[in-house]
């Protein structure tokens, strides 16, 4: 049997694993053609034809929704950004409830924060890694007024039974698809599965263009709204003649021309390159579902996963050797692996101080006693077994990657399984 590289064997490659890349000539060309014109950008935060930006952020606009399908599609400087609009948009108000999983990156949460409004958090499914419905329908109090579902790892969440939820009890819906772009749910992008959906462009995702965002609904006052939370929304109001100015406290959440001139670009590029991540995960499932301790990433009924992210879930009573000691050997192999995602969010300090604005508290101080809403650990079983526990995630399925690379991701980690066995017998765990 081979040795291990992580005991000081050869490891399976030594060179690199390929860089994730999307920019080309056509990006170059876009971007001078934007320095060329001199029109950086062309917002004004006044009732103006320059409202709503420069020629490329709204070509960008047009283009997304005539890609997605949606009627409104408004750019932002960030998938954060478009969250915090979102939630402004929605009208949450301090003291409103807003369900969330807390297996996604902070700004899904932080959103809700502020607006005042008080996160809280719902279990995830273990198949798909999302907020599972059946949690939520257990957070829901009186207070609730929104969910932001995350498509997490490109995986829609289970937006049908989500939206049937909303509908029921008159909730607010947001789509977190920063990374799902070219993920779909029979046959419906993600992103576009709720009353407002979010993408990210920042530089790590599917397409990207440095910095931004891009949240699309179909209802045209939440579009307005968005609009002018993302510039200056309270000096614009008057003259627009907007009536409804519960929260229109505005920022400036523009994008620029360079970035949408190459956002613009990337969208055409987007079926091709969600197709190579399916195509990479694809093979590598095919290749890892029969390995002892390892499920690869599961795809739902209808679902046409994003892969954002190739995340599995690790058995190591089943594989013999603990999670951490299976990635350290993987990574010695020269594979990148990672144990876990992010902690779950009510464990940072922010939630278990309950101390976000100011010193006094706000805005928890809004709920009716303390503990109307709970960050203790345990609060989310399944996200903090699979978290602590259970997931691994390598970011191997993309463009760049070829099928030789991906025999290298299935080769270690056969190699290092086949150790764990033996080592298990050895050690008459088995
Ligand atoms: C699920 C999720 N939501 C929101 C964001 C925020 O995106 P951005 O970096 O564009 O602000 C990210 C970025 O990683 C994300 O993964």
């Amino acid at each position: 049997m081979e040795q291990l590289a992580w005991l000081g064997g050869e490891p399976t490659r030594r060179q690199p694993f390929p860089v994730y890349t999307t920019l080309g000539d056509e990006e170059k060309k876009a971007v001078i053609e934007v320095l060329d014109s001199g029109e950086l950008s062309r917002f004004l935060g006044t009732w103006s034809p320059d409202f709503y930006g420069g020629t490329r952020v709204q070509a960008l606009e047009r283009d997304w929704e005539a890609y997605f399908g949606i009627r409104h599609a408004v750019s932002m400087n960030s998938a954060t950004s478009g969250l915090y609009a979102a939630v402004g948009a929605a009208g949450i108000s301090p003291g409103d409830e807003v369900i969330v999983s807390p297996y996604t990156m902070t700004a899904s949460a932080t959103a809700a924060l502020i607006y005042g409004g008080i996160p809280v958090f719902a279990d995830i499914d273990p198949q798909n890694f999302c907020i599972s419905p059946d949690s939520i329908r257990q957070r829901l109090s009186e207070r609730t007024r929104a969910i932001i579902a995350v498509d997490l790892f490109g995986h829609p969440a289970a937006m049908a039974e989500i939206m049937a939820m909303a509908e029921e009890h008159n909730l607010v819906v947001i789509e977190d698809a920063a990374q799902a772009p070219g993920a779909s749910l029979h046959g419906r992008p993600a992103g576009t599965l709720a009353h407002m959906g979010v993408y990210s462009l920042n530089y790590h995702k599917t397409i990207q263009c440095g910095e931004g965002g891009v949240v699309v609904t179909n209802d045209s006052a939440l579009a307005e709204r968005l609009q002018l939370i993302r510039n200056h929304g309270e000096v614009v109001v008057k003259a627009k003649g907007t009536e409804d100015i519960v929260n229109m406290v505005g920022f400036n959440y523009r994008m620029t021309e360079i970035e949408a001139a190459i956002a613009r670009e990337q969208l055409k590029k987007l079926e091709r390159l969600a197709k190579a991540r399916r195509d990479a995960a694809d093979y590598l499932t095919e290749r890892l579902m029969n390995m002892p301790g390892l499920t690869p990433p599961y795809v739902g009924p209808g679902v046409q996963h994003g892969y954002y992210l190739y995340a599995m879930r690790y058995d190591e009573m089943e594989a013999g050797m603990p999670r951490a000691d299976f990635v350290e050997a993987v990574r010695a192999e020269g594979i990148p692996m990672s144990a876990g995602y992010v902690e779950p969010i009510y464990l940072q300090p922010l939630y278990q101080q309950r101390i976000a604005f100011g010193a006094a508290g706000y805005p928890f101080t809004m709920l009716p006693f303390p503990e109307a809403v709970s960050y203790a650990r345990g609060l989310c079983p399944v996200t903090e077994r699979m978290h602590f526990k259970e997931l691994v995630y390598a970011s191997v399925c993309h463009a760049n990657v070829t099928r030789a690379d991906l025999d290298d991701v299935v080769k270690a980690i056969g190699k290092v399984l086949g150790y764990a066995k033996v080592a298990k017998r050895g050690n008459g765990v088995a």
